[in-house]
């Protein structure tokens, strides 16, 4: 994995599953991260080779959800990224999973509440000893890559401070948000920060908290310009427009609908996780006639059938059904 002169799919919960991390890809994204993923929730899942989708499930042994499905297409450019507070737990979650994906990263900078009293996320950044060693020992004892990805402290100074004694742990790249803990993404990227950091450090610096001046694709590289980053990453531009990683420039929302669609279907994506992801592409339209349609909708067919594709997946999901899958698997919603 080389982190340097790349765009990136930013960690999203629920929007970063395996059908919008592939359109990600096929549309030119060149890395893309997983949603954040809980240590423990992770532990408690197994590792099963589905052979119907030919994916690699990782399956909740509680409650038979999935916790994480990919597939060879993304192998050498997906990147995982864990929600941890604990080295031990961390590193058990790498060993799992060193062979299935490209690189790790650690969440060091979601500040909701539930990683905050979980001692996760942005909580790390306010105990720099232990998110060194929780990188340190993933550092050490893994064959794959680790990153992790923050927010900005106030001052440059202070952030700086932070950020040496992260890649002090041999980490090969860092993300950085341009916002405090305390910050929103209504309020300005401090750009001017994340430059002071990636001109001072010696591994790829990835920026990110752009996606508000983001509304094409020449504009990811007035952002990457302004940062001084070797690479950039985006969340909310692609979540509402994936085809954001577009060189050719973006596609109708009708068009990214459909080739995500397809995608949710041949991975049998859950109907949930998937009308999650299409009501951020439609956002306000779902107040017309055919959002109001779209959000009672409540399988993968009826969604489909919206959008033109009802025989494709009743055709696909017979064929599943004859191939013997397992029941429907759910995503964790
Ligand atoms: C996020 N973000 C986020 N960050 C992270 O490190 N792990 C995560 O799982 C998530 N989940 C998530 C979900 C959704 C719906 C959004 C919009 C954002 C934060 C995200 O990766 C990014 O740091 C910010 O959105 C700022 O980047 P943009 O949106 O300006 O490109």
């Amino acid at each position: 994995m080389n982190y340097k002169d790349k765009i990136i799919l930013a960690p999203m919960v629920r929007i970063g599953t395996l059908p919008m991390r592939l359109l990600a890809l096929r549309y030119g994204a060149d890395i893309v991260y997983t949603e954040e993923l809980i240590d423990w929730k992770f532990l408690r899942s197994r590792r099963k080779c589905n052979e119907i989708l030919n994916t690699i499930d990782y399956i909740d042994q509680t409650d038979g959800t999935i916790v994480f499905r990919t597939c060879k297409e993304e192998k050498e450019k997906v990147v995982l990224q864990l929600g941890t507070c604990d080295a031990e737990r961390a590193l058990k979650v790498a060993k799992m999973v060193e062979n299935d994906v490209a690189a790790i990263d650690i969440n060091m900078g979601c500040p909701k509440e539930f990683s905050i009293k979980g001692g996760m996320g942005v909580a790390l950044m306010a105990q720099p000893e232990k998110a060194n060693t929780i990188l340190k020992t993933l550092v050490k004892n893994v064959s794959i890559p680790v990153s992790c990805k923050i927010r900005i402290f106030e001052t440059p100074e202070k952030t700086l401070e932070l950020v040496n004694k992260l890649v002090s742990s041999g980490i090969k790249a860092i993300a950085i948000h341009g916002r405090t803990r305390d910050e929103r993404p209504q309020h300005a990227v401090h750009t001017d920060i994340i430059r002071y950091i990636a001109e001072s450090i010696c591994i790829p610096v990835i920026a990110n908290g752009g996606s508000k001046e983001i509304e094409k694709h020449g504009d990811i590289y007035k952002f990457k310009e302004l940062t001084g980053c070797t690479s950039v990453m985006i969340a909310r531009a692609a979540e509402w427009n994936c085809s954001i990683f577009r060189k050719e420039g973006l596609l109708p929302m009708d068009l990214v609908i459909t080739d995500y669609l397809k995608l949710a279907v041949d991975y049998d994506n859950s109907p949930s996780n998937t009308k999650y992801c299409i009501q951020n592409i439609l956002r306000d339209l779902q107040e017309t006639p055919r959002g109001r349609q779209f959000l009672e909708c409540q399988t993968l067919e009826q969604i489909c059938s919206i959008w033109g594709l009802g025989d494709y997946c009743q055709e696909k999901q017979s064929q599943y059904q004859k191939m013997g899958i397992q029941g429907r698997w759910q995503v964790t919603p």
